[in-house]
C-alpha cells in the first residue's frame, strides 16, 4: 500500500500556510514553507526556504506535492514546477484568478451573472467605458488588488480623471456598481477523483475595505439559492478541473446571486470551519491535494461567527474568557490593517451568537 502521509510544499508563509499546516500535521502529512523570511506565521510549522535563488528548487526537491497561499503565486514558476511535481489548484486555476478580466470572461461563458465591466488601458477607454456602463461604477486595477485596494469608486463624470491619474497607468476595469443586500461568499472543494463539497453561504461584513466579520451559514437564505450558489461552483470547479479549495465572492440582490471573484485557494470567509464546520477548509483542502477522500461540510452548531482581529490585538485574556469563544493568533507583530489573528464563536441561536459578539467587540479594537 502507498503510504498516506505526503510531503507538502507551500509557496508562502503566511497565516494560511500556518493554518493548511496545523490541518495536515493530525492526517499524518509534512510541510515545508517558501517565504521571504523566517519570522513569517508559518515559520515554525516545518522547514523554510528563504525566497532567493534556489528556494523554489529546494521546495521542490523536498515536495510530493506543492499548493500555494495566494493568487498571485507566479504562473509561469508553477508551469515550470509542475514538469517536475504536481501543483495543485493547477495552472488554469491561478492564471484565471488573479485577473479580473479573466474572472468575467469566465463566468460569461459558463452562465454565471456578474457586473456589467469593460477593461480600460487608457483615459479615453475609461471615457467611453464610463458612458456605456453608467455611474456609478468601480474602477479596479486587473490584477493584484487585495482588501479593497486599488479601487476607485466613480460617482460622477468629474471624477474620471481624477480616478485614471489615481490608479490608471495600467491595465484597469470598469465595472457597474451593483446594489446588494449583503456579501455572500461560498466555499467548494474538489479532489482529483471528482468529489465535490460545498460549504454553506456565509454573509461578509467589510470595515474599510477589509474582511471584519463572517456569518455562517449566513442567515435566512432560502434552499434555492443554496443550490444556486452550488450550481455556480460545480461549473466553476468542473471548468477549471480545480483540485483543492475554491471560493466565490457574490452579491445579493433582489435579482439574485452576481458574482464578484473567485480566490483559488483557502479564504478568509471559511475560517469559521476550524472549530464551526465537521471538515475544516483547511483539512479539505489538505485531503484534496493529496488524494483522500473530502470530509462533511456540515456545521456542528446552529451557527457561527469569524470576527478578523486588524491591526492590534485588544484584550485577549478578557476574549478568551468568554464561552464558545476559539482565538487564532498568527503570530504577527500589530500594525494597522494587517490581519493579526481571527476568533471563532459557535452558538445555538441567532439571539446568542449577537450577544456574544457584542461583548467579545468591547474587548477588540474598532
Ligand atoms: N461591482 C461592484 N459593485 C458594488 N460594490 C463592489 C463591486 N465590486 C466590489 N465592490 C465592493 O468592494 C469590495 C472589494 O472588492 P473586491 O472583492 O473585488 O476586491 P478585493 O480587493 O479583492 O477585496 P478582498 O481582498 O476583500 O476580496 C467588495 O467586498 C464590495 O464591498
Ligand atoms: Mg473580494
Amino acid at each position: 500500500m502507498t503510504p498516506i502521509s505526503k510531503k507538502i510544499g507551500i509557496i508562502g508563509a503566511g497565516q494560511l500556510g500556518r493554518m493548511m499546516a496545523m490541518a495536515g500535521y493530525p492526517l499524518g502529512q509534512k510541510f515545508a514553507f517558501c517565504g521571504n523570511n523566517n519570522d513569517e506565521p508559518s515559520a515554525m510549522l516545518g522547514q523554510m526556504f528563504i525566497e532567493k535563488d534556489c528556494a523554489i528548487e529546494s521546495l521542490v526537491d523536498f515536495a510530493d506535492v506543492i499548493t500555494y497561499e495566494s493568487e498571485n503565486t507566479c504562473v509561469e514558476q508553477v508551469r515550470e514546477i509542475t514538469k517536475t511535481v504536481p501543483v495543485f489548484p493547477a495552472e488554469k486555476s491561478l492564471f484565471i484568478s488573479q485577473h479580473r478580466g479573466r474572472e468575467k470572461i469566465l463566468f460569461g461563458q459558463l452562465d454565471i451573472p456578474c457586473a456589467p465591466y469593460q477593461l480600460v488601458n487608457s483615459l479615453d477607454d475609461l471615457k467611453k467605458a464610463v458612458e456605456e456602463i453608467g455611474l456609478p461604477a468601480i474602477l479596479k486595477t486587473t490584477t493584484e488588488g487585495y482588501d479593497g485596494k486599488g479601487q476607485f469608486v466613480i460617482k460622477k463624470t468629474s471624477q474620471i480623471a481624477l480616478a485614471w491619474q489615481k490608479i490608471g497607468n495600467r491595465e484597469l476595469i470598469l465595472e457597474g456598481f451593483i446594489k446588494f443586500s449583503r456579501e455572500l461568499s461560498i466555499i467548494a472543494v474538489r479532489n482529483a477523483e471528482n468529489e465535490h463539497v460545498y460549504y454553506p453561504l456565509v454573509h461578509n461584513i467589510h470595515d474599510d475595505g477589509i474582511l471584519r466579520y463572517t456569518i455562517a451559514p449566513a442567515q435566512q437564505i432560502i434552499d434555492s439559492v443554496q443550490e444556486t450558489a452550488e450550481i455556480y461552483m460545480q461549473k466553476l470547479l468542473d471548468e477549471l478541473n480545480h483540485v483543492g479549495v475554491l471560493a466565490l465572492e457574490l452579491f445579493e440582490t433582489d435579482s439574485g446571486l452576481i458574482a464578484n471573484e473567485i480566490a483559488p485557494r483557502v479564504h478568509n470567509s471559511g475560517h469559521w470551519t476550524m472549530e464551526g464546520a465537521e471538515t475544516s477548509q483547511f483539512e479539505n483542502h489538505i485531503r484534496a491535494i493529496t488524494g483522500m477522500p473530502l470530509g462533511s461540510t456540515k456545521p456542528k452548531q446552529e451557527i457561527a461567527a469569524m470576527v478578523n482581529i486588524i491591526g492590534t490585538t485588544g484584550d485577549i485574556n478578557a476574549v478568551l474568557s468568554l464561552p464558545n469563544t476559539y482565538l487564532h493568533l498568527y503570530d504577527k507583530e500589530e500594525r494597522a490593517g494587517r490581519k493579526l489573528g481571527h476568533i471563532n464563536l459557535l452558538a445555538d441561536s441567532a439571539e446568542d451568537l449577537f450577544a456574544t459578539l457584542a461583548k467579545l467587540e468591547q474587548f477588540l479594537p474598532k
